[in-house]
């Protein structure tokens, strides 16, 4: 892996970076969900409906507790990660990546890798023993990203239907550490979660 270059910096994303948080989330979705997700709902993702999304995740006062992070190389958002505490079912020491985006052209460079620590050690201080995230099944590339950052699949499936479109996603999860030494992330070894995906309830893997 490349080591990022040293003009990109993690910092708490803010109401001003939204419109290119949406722009390269529009783009992300493009790159890596085409062939994996229907053209038709691929082609009804819009940058105005991920200003939409944004908008409301970096307000406080919406989501209190969801943070946001970017990886900004000289006002250049690059890479985004959105996270807070597992919501379905929520749990306060649970964390969950809501969303994980690198622009195309800078996939890897290491900026996921360095978005995900971050918010995995951000967790961590939250006193969350553990993290999940949902992945949309057929995203080889993002499973194998994590796999290598040591999340396991948890063996959940869910198909989620988003506008009448059956978008299977799977759930993995990792154990952190709590130490608070480092945030290093310890490989998950135990199976199994205590969500029923037949609920009904939308895992929404961003
Ligand atoms: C998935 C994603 C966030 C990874 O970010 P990235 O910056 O490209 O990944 P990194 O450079 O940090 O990769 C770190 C390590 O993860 C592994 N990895 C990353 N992408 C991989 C891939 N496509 N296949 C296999 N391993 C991969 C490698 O071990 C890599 O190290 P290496 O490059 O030295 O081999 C990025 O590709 C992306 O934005 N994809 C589209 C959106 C998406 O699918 N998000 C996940 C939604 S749940």
């Amino acid at each position: 892996m490349t080591v990022p270059t040293p003009h990109v910096s993690l910092r708490g994303a803010t109401s001003a970076d939204v419109p290119q948080i949406a722009e390269l989330h529009f783009a992300s979705w493009r790159a890596a969900y085409r062939g994996i997700v229907p053209d038709a709902f691929l082609s009804g993702i819009t940058i105005e409906s991920r200003i939409v999304r944004w908008r409301h995740a970096v307000s406080p006062r919406d989501s209190p507790l969801t943070e946001t992070i970017v990886a900004d190389m000289n006002g250049t958002i690059l890479g985004v990660c959105s996270f807070g505490p597992q919501r379905i079912p929520e749990a306060a020491d649970v964390g969950e990546i809501y969303a994980l985006h690198v622009r195309p052209e800078s996939w890897r460079q290491g900026l996921g890798q360095l978005l995900l620590d971050e918010a995995l050690r951000r967790l961590a201080t939250r006193d969350c023993a553990r993290s999940v995230l949902w992945v949309l099944r057929d995203n080889a590339n993002a499973r194998r990203f994590y796999e290598a950052r040591g999340w396991t699949f948890t063996g959940e499936e869910f198909v989620e239907d988003r506008g009448g479109y059956a978008i299977p996603e799977t759930r993995y999860a990792i154990t952190l550490d709590l130490s608070g030494d480092s945030g290093v992330v310890v490989r998950d070894t135990a199976h199994g979660c205590d969500v029923d995906p037949e609920r009904g309830v939308e895992p929404a893997a961003e």
